[in-house]
């Protein structure tokens, strides 16, 4: 087994809203890494923080009325106790805007400056002259330079989802007071990217982790590196070198807190930070994050990490995105699962959510959040196998043996429970924690489909030396699986351990102990340790979310009356027009009365069921995605769709589609596009054949 150190870290919550289910989504499966990890021997730290600089914060604050810092605190202690609350410890959870960050940041980022990467240059920057200050991010929007869609100052969140450097978005307008912003100039400073091209060329192939994070940076690489302006004028954080009215961006002051929050531990512990980050230390580094910013960490970090002479991670493991209930994930339109207030404050098991988070799907899909499923899940896969057959065996053992057993576990038995754990090892190696719970819920099938079968209820009457070893058998599978569970339910598992006569904690135990022996007979009390989640309270959990789904759409439809009768909606620094704009598109949608076609007008267009063959996606572009389609011609069509935010390209792959066959050619960022393929809906969803039917064949 490897000794290298390991380094696990989160990425840093933002301090200006809640935990809910998207961050458990990547901080649930990096929990559960580093047990495993633990589990075997490893050494590992495991350190997280919040990130408490950049616009959102400042907006928030002032909305609320308190400064960027007390607000930070709040949601800082938030998450921190959220996290404990879920089972996930820290050995560190730091803020960004600590001392520690600070010096560090500014150590880093004269480094960078001295060895060349950084460098001046005067840009145009939107400003307010009503509000007499320069408007960094989030303080501007304004229309997005490349697909004209309604952006932000930093980020074309609504259209194409690049990211804008400051001067960049069109007519400006300022976020606090309304005013169409003008252009003045500003000195800045870049970080010349271009200069880690080679770096990055030979680094990104050796990047361990998951796909999604190696292949969309390489990607990105070969589209060509953009300098990146790394300072913003603003008070609200750290301090560019030399400079009192410049601030470095958030970017670049976030992920150094994995190095802050790193020597903090090792400041409170006596550990060594330097063996993680320095190019000479032998340990790694293993960055968890959601898949929206595998940019930054993938092609932004390991540069800056590379010019201030540090070392980059060994692997990145990037999250799919979450979805409740097939819609898209938004606090804003109340599509939301807040983790205190939707759930641990209504006493639901932390266990129970990480199981569910764990083993919906693998962890680069996307997750889809349902109450239903929840239940079906937990009920249906877990309490039905794993938490009857501990409660059978305890039971048993406990009030008709009197205990344990003095026999060993037959082979048999020890073998199923090390061929597990060899299944869970490649599992966990490759990332797959989906695959590594299913082959502890293997286990627990087996066990329970061994106690079934021996019956050693039946066995006592007639064989009691056979029931004393069918027994004895079931207790080393408790054992094993309470182990493997640690990871997976934390509080169960350790429930469960003293429910088999320990004292001390089951985290702590090694994966070997999985197959040793009892050194003890007495077992305490049996009780059931899992139970069944009610119809009527998931009928509960599943009305909360749709009131709030309805409440936020009330709210929309009524900002967007109030502007469609022509009051202006009140301008703050609140994060509003986002909905409001398509609220306004919706009302107008549905009243506008529809003109009547005959059915030889449908007739022309001409409507066919294709293939999908091939998927990639268009570069430049995050909406758009190239597909070659079947549609029973000689040589496949090539459509240029803009579905690529809701759909990875493997899964279409295969798909039956509805092409609009007789669109004229037309081009979409330089590619040519020969139909059109249909979907519905807010999130793309694709229109299918409901059974198999030849590509070509026409719809009607
Ligand atoms: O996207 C986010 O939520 C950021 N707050 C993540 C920062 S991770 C890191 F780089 F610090
Ligand atoms: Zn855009």
């Amino acid at each position: 087994m490897s000794d290298t150190p390991i380094l696990v870290t989160c990425g840093l919550p933002y301090t200006n809203g809640p935990c809910h289910l998207g961050h458990l989504r990547t901080y649930v499966p990096a929990d559960f890494y580093v047990r495993y990890l633990r589990h075997c021997g490893r050494e590992v730290v495991f350190v997280c923080g919040s990130d408490n600089h950049g616009t959102p914060i400042v907006i928030s604050a002032e909305t609320e009325g308190v400064t960027p810092r007390q607000m930070s605190e709040r949601y800082n202690a938030h998450f921190d106790e959220t996290f404990k609350k879920m089972g996930i410890f820290f050995d560190r959870f730091g803020m960004t805007d600590d001392p520690m960050n600070h010096e560090t940041t500014t150590e880093i980022v004269t480094k960078l400056i001295e060895n060349g990467h950084i460098y001046k240059k005067t840009i145009s920057q939107s400003y307010c002259p009503h509000c007499e200050m320069f408007l960094p991010d989030r303080y501007v929007e304004g229309t997005c330079p490349y697909c004209g869609e309604k952006a932000r100052g930093d980020e074309c969140d609504q259209g194409c989802g690049k990211h804008l450097e400051p001067g960049e978005l069109k007519d400006p307008v300022c976020k606090i007071c309304g005013s169409p912003a003008e252009f003045r100039d500003q000195e800045h400073y870049f970080l010349k990217l271009g200069d880690f091209k080679d770096f990055l060329n030979g680094y990104l192939p050796t990047i361990q982790g998951t796909s999604n994070a190696k292949n969309y940076a390489s990607m990105w690489v070969k589209e060509g590196l953009h300098d990146w302006c790394v300072t913003r004028s603003f008070n609200w954080g750290v301090k560019f070198p030399g400079h009192d009215d410049l601030v470095v961006y958030v970017w670049v002051d976030a992920p150094i807190g994995y190095i802050s929050f790193t020597k903090e531990w090792a400041k409170a512990t006596g550990g060594d930070w330097e063996q993680f980050w320095k190019p000479e230390g032998k340990g790694e580094v293993i960055h968890f994050i959601g898949q929206d910013i595998i940019y930054h960490h993938c092609v932004f970090w390991p540069s800056l990490l590379e010019g201030a002479g540090y070392k980059p991670p060994k692997a990145v493991v990037a999250s799919g995105m979450v979805k409740i209930d097939d819609k898209k994930f938004s606090k804003s339109r109340g599509c939301v699962v807040w983790t205190n207030e939707d759930y641990l404050d209504i006493g639901l098991s932390p266990d129970y959510l990480r199981y569910y988070l764990l083993s919906y799907t693998s962890h680069t899909k996307e997750l889809n959040f349902s109450w239903k499923e929840y239940q079906a899940r937990v009920n249906n896969e877990f309490v039905d196998t794993i938490g009857n057959f501990f409660y059978r065996t305890l039971h048993f053992a406990a009030n008709k043996m009197g205990g344990i057993p003095d026999l060993d576990a037959e082979p048999q038995v020890l073998e199923a429970i090390k061929s597990t754990i060899a299944q869970l090892d490649k599992a966990v190696g490759e990332y797959e924690f989906k695959a590594a719970v299913e082959a502890v819920l293997a286990l627990g099938n087996t066990a329970n489909t061994y106690i079934q079968t021996n019956a050693p209820w039946k066995l006592m009457k007639t064989d009691e030396n056979a029931a004393r070893q069918t027994i004895r058998n079931c207790l080393q599978f408790v054992k094993a699986l309470t182990i493997l569970l640690d990871g997976i339910m934390p509080v169960k598992a350790q429930e469960a351990w003293e429910l088999l006569g320990y004292k001390g904690k089951v985290a702590d135990c090694r994966l070997s102990e999985a197959l040793t022996g009892f050194d003890h007979s007495e077992l305490p009390t049996p009780k059931i340790l899992f139970a069944k989640i009610e119809d009527e309270k998931v009928a509960e959990y599943e009305n909360t979310l749709k009131m709030r789904l309805e409440e936020a759409k009330a709210k929309e439809a009524g900002s967007a009356a109030a502007n469609a009768a022509g009051s202006a909606p009140a301008q703050t620094a609140s994060d509003k027009p986002k909905t409001e704009n398509k609220g306004d598109k919706k009302m107008e949608d549905n009243n506008e009365p529809v003109e009547q076609i005959s059915i030889d007008e449908f007739f022309r267009t001409q409507l066919k069921v294709g293939k999908i063959l091939e998927v990639e996606p268009v570069p430049k572009s995050k909406k758009l995605l190239k597909i070659m389609v079947d549609l029973g011609e000689e040589s496949p069509r090539q459509i240029v769709s803009g579905i690529a935010p809701y759909y990875r390209p493997e899964e279409l792959v295969g798909l039956s589609v509805v092409v609009v066959a007789n669109l004229k050619p037309a081009k979409l960022c330089g590619v040519e596009s020969n139909g059109m393929i249909l979907a519905a809906g807010d999130e793309a969803s694709l229109l299918t054949t409901k059974f198999e039917v030849a590509p070509g064949t026409k719809v009607l």
